[in-house]
């Protein structure tokens, strides 16, 4: 599916139906595309539409930020600066992809065969001024939520 998104409110509204859509199983999304596509600007609008006050940064130097709210725990991830993915190793990433957590990983192409499957894929491209995302599921859950996505 591809979705047009004019500015940034655009892409935090993705965020948001995201949060309201995926379910509260061991859910993962993966975002895709260059520096400064939107991919914590998405994040932040589903942290908070799940209830998180505050700001969202890129966890660019600890990789990994945990956000526990009221319906369930997120990850948010960067690896960006992940040079080996054997630097993942030392994360113990099954513990993150486990226990009903919604895992949100920026750069996963820096994370190779380290990270399970993602449930959607989201690529953000820059479009002008604006953006283009193009949203893919990879799982029959997945599927779900990209079905009840309005663009
Ligand atoms: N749909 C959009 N159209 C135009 N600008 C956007 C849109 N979505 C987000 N932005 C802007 O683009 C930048 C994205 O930054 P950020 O979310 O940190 O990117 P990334 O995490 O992909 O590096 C922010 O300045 C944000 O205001
Ligand atoms: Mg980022």
């Amino acid at each position: 599916m591809d979705i047009f998104l004019a500015d940034e409110s655009a892409t935090l509204e993705l965020g948001k139906q995201l949060a309201q859509l995926c379910p509260t199983s061991q859910f993962t999304l993966f975002l895709e595309g260059e520096l400064g596509a939107g991919k914590t600007t998405l994040s932040r609008g589903l942290l908070r539409a799940l209830g998180h006050q505050g700001n969202v940064k890129s966890p660019t130097y600890t990789l990994v930020e945990r956000y526990d709210l009221a319906s369930r725990t997120v990850f948010h991830f960067d690896l960006y600066r992940v040079i080996d993915p054997e630097e993942l190793d030392y994360l113990g990433l099954d513990d993150y992809f486990s226990n009903q957590s919604l895992c949100i990983v920026e750069w996963p192409s820096q994370g190779s065969d380290y990270l399970p499957t993602a449930d959607l894929i989201i690529e953000i491209s820059y479009k002008n001024h604006s953006r283009n995302v193009k949203i893919t599921a990879h799982t029959p859950a997945g599927e779900n939520v990209l079905e009840q996505v309005n663009n």
